[in-house]
């Protein structure tokens, strides 16, 4: 069982240790990438309006996060981005359906209308994260990350509430839930 919560600061240090990882960081946004993280960067992370920080549980265990950046009340767009706490470990749904669960969050609570992320081109598991959720292919910006010392596209998707035919996929890739 799947279960995301606003992050609470009694989880800080775990999430920091998280990623502080090079296998996680090195995906993520310059912020946070290639670096060991304080937990004390992760309570100014959580104390910004913009973002929206939910740790992820797999069967009440704490096992990853998923976040809202960069949330636009006016125009009500914001960014997601998330990390599995042991990578290794991965490839059982686990934060596709913690995915499922912050695009749910975010266009029935929070009333925001549009979602988008980015990947850097060779992060293929994240891609299928979001493309499992519905998301698609939006652009890219050439060139414009840098992993393992070599500078790549940073490849954007998308999802809005209004899309037709958008569909929630369960673990096994199946579609369980589809909005219109
Ligand atoms: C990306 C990440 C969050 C995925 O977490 P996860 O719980 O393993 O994800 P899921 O199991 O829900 O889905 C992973 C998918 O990638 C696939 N996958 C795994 N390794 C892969 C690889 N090397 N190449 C292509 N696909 C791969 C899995 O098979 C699965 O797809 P499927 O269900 O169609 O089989 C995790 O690997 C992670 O934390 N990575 C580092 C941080 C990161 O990249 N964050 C995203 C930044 S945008």
């Amino acid at each position: 069982m799947i279960g995301i919560k606003p992050l609470t600061p009694e989880h800080f240090a775990t999430v920091a240790e998280w990623l502080s990882k090079p296998e996680i960081n090195q995906w993520l946004t310059g912020e946070w990438r290639d670096r060991v993280i304080d937990p004390t960067l992760i309570g100014v992370a959580v104390r910004n309006k913009r973002n929206r920080f939910f740790l992820v549980r797999s069967d009440g265990v704490p096992c990853g996060l998923v976040a809202l950046a960069d949330w636009d009340v006016v125009d009500k767009i914001a960014m997601i981005w998330y990390a599995l706490g042991d990578p290794a470990s991965g490839g059982r749904g686990v934060i596709t359906q913690a995915i499922r669960e912050l695009v749910r969050t975010a266009f029935d609570t929070l009333g925001i209308e549009a979602l988008h992320a980015w990947i850097m081109e060779d992060n293929e598991r994240s891609r299928r994260v979001l493309e499992k959720n519905g998301f698609r292919e939006a652009g890219r910006l050439r060139l414009a990350a840098v992993h393992n010392s070599r500078r790549l596209d940073r490849v954007y998707l998308d999802l809005t509430r209004h899309d037709p035919g958008v569909g929630f996929a369960d673990a096994s890739g199946g579609i369980v839930a589809v909005t219109s």
